[in-house]
């Protein structure tokens, strides 16, 4: 038996121990998720005794983080854009550098009325969604190749009160897509063989592999999707890509290969380029 400040004080200092860098967030929204409170309410609650379940759940999953399984995977949740997003061993934990491309991406609202947008390699939906919900005049499509992501993004359109605006389906990238949209955004699989190798447990063992490598050079999604994805753009439309560290000289050329111009670079907070935007 312990209160929720107490349980809230161990934990961190457990995970401080183990080198976590984030020791008393992960404490609190693990504490928070197992007692239903917001991690930001605990402050208010922090005298309130926890019984011996709730106990015995936060124990098995301090355990588990110990063991460096992340946070979000324990809870099955992640924060993106400021929205929760369900996530599942079929989906990607949503990054925040990916909030780079939904910033990129909602600063062309005065452009499009009621854009149509196409997400490939959707995930948890996480971009789409995120798009929606600040756009209201905005419709999306969402394509996976794992129809466990594509069960995760309805469930999340449905969880975040989008569903009558998102519509996912299961797909290799545009195949059997028709029309056209003015807006195509994707955050394909980028890494290389041998920085996947290199990878730390927390992200090897728990995102899918498919979510994350793109053949040796990391390059492999952006050859495969680039020119059907600019097929499939309305007059004016504009493409989004997120893209990895040092990549986007060689995203770049492959666009321009497919007929696209480049645009405009996003850098995320680390001042690194993370977003493309393409035209025709
Ligand atoms: C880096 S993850 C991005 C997920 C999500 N958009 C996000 O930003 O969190 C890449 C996604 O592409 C999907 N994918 C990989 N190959 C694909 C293909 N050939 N066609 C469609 N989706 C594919 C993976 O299943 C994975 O969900």
């Amino acid at each position: 038996m312990g209160t929720v400040a107490e349980t809230v004080g161990a934990l961190t200092r457990g995970f401080t121990d183990a080198g976590f860098p984030s020791a008393r967030l992960d404490a609190r929204i693990l504490v928070g998720h197992v007692m239903g409170l917001e991690p930001s309410l605990l402050f208010a609650r922090g005298d309130v005794v926890i019984t011996d379940a709730d106990m015995a759940t936060i124990i098995a999953y301090a355990n588990r983080h110990l063991a460096h399984e992340p946070v979000s995977r324990i809870i099955g949740e992640r924060e993106f854009y400021g929205l929760a997003f369900k996530i599942s061993a079929d989906t990607l934990d949503p990054r925040p550098d990916t909030e780079t491309l939904v910033d990129a991406v909602l600063a062309h609202r005065a452009m499009f009325a009621a854009p149509r947008i196409l997400d490939l390699g959707t995930g948890t939906g996480c971009i789409p969604l995120a798009i929606l919900s600040a756009w209201p005049e905005a419709t999306a499509l969402g394509i996976d190749i794992a129809p466990g992501a594509i069960q995760v993004a309805t469930e999340n359109a449905g969880r975040l009160g989008l569903a009558a605006r998102a519509r996912f389906q299961v797909g290799d990238w545009t195949q059997g897509i028709g029309g056209s949209f003015e807006i195509v955004v994707s955050n394909p699989p980028y890494i290389t063989e041998a920085e996947y190798m290199a990878l730390d447990p927390e992200v090897r063992l728990y995102d899918p592999r498919a979510a994350l490598t793109a053949g040796q050079d990391g390059l492999g999604a952006y050859r495969a999707l680039l020119a059907p994805a600019a097929a499939l753009l309305a007059p004016g439309g504009r493409i989004f890509l997120e893209i990895g560290l040092g990549q986007a000289d060689a995203v770049t050329a492959l666009a321009q290969a497919a007929g696209l111009r480049i645009l405009a670079r996003h850098p995320d907070l680390g001042g690194i380029d993370r977003c493309l935007v393409f035209a025709v």
